[in-house]
């Protein structure tokens, strides 16, 4: 039997990615930071003066990217990244590379290799439509757009990057509907998920809604 899953999808800044890895960790689970591996690609293909309209290159960038992750850090052929990955400009660039069909194909699969033993976690915008369908427990957790800006200018604040509200505002916005409007695995709940708001919620309340919800399909025998 498969390894479960438990797949937590919704928009930029919605605090997948702080509550992705809290679950993983009470759970002693595997985590998959999926967008980490659309700014690698993103990256790569700024760095290596890749066009965002030339898929052919872009999905060969993403069969042969050599990533690592490690104890939160993120490398590309041995060199950290992890900083340059925060980046706006990365996460604009992420959010058009990953409207190449080609490109999701071609981390389809080292996606789904992150699923192992005793369980994974995992987080981006197709984890519960596409790439793991069959995934225990489904969430959508969203937030009001001004909540999820402050977020953001928080976190960039706190790594010391200057950042303005109405424009962080403006790009998360245009990144939701590029990702929503894609024909490819486009942002959307699973028809199966529960979705979340967090806008007035804290982290460990949203942790613990997630972590009662997968005790109660254990419980029901459905994982
Ligand atoms: O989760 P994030 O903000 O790091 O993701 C960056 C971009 O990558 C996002 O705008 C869309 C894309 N992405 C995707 O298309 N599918 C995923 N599963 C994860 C991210």
């Amino acid at each position: 039997m498969s390894a479960p899953v438990i797949a937590i999808d919704g928009p930029s800044a919605s605090g997948k990615g702080t509550v992705a890895q809290r679950v993983a960790e009470r759970l002693g689970f595997h985590y998959l930071e999926s967008g980490a591996l659309y700014r690698l690609v993103a990256l790569a293909s700024l760095r290596e003066g890749i066009a965002a309209e030339d898929e052919t290159h872009l999905a060969a960038l993403a069969a042969g990217l050599d990533a690592t992750f490690v104890d939160g850090r993120k490398l590309i052929s041995g060199q950290d990244v992890t900083d340059a990955l925060t980046d706006e400009a990365c996460a604009n660039r992420a959010s058009v590379v990953a409207q190449r069909p080609a490109v999701r194909a071609a981390l389809l699969a080292r996606q789904r290799g992150f699923r192992k033993a005793p369980g994974l976690v995992a987080d981006g915008r197709d984890m519960g439509t596409i790439v793991f369908p069959d995934a225990a427990l489904k969430v959508f957790l969203t937030a009001r757009v001004a909540v999820r800006a402050q977020r953001r200018y928080n976190q960039l604040k706190q790594k010391g990057i200057d950042a303005n509200i109405a424009t962080l505002s403006r790009d998360l916005d245009e990144r939701d509907r590029r990702d929503a409007a894609r024909a490819v695995a486009p942002l959307a709940p699973a028809p199966d998920a529960l979705q979340l708001d967090s806008s007035d919620l804290s982290i460990g309340e949203v942790v613990a809604l997630i972590l009662a919800w997968y005790r109660d399909r254990t419980q029901r025998g459905s994982v």
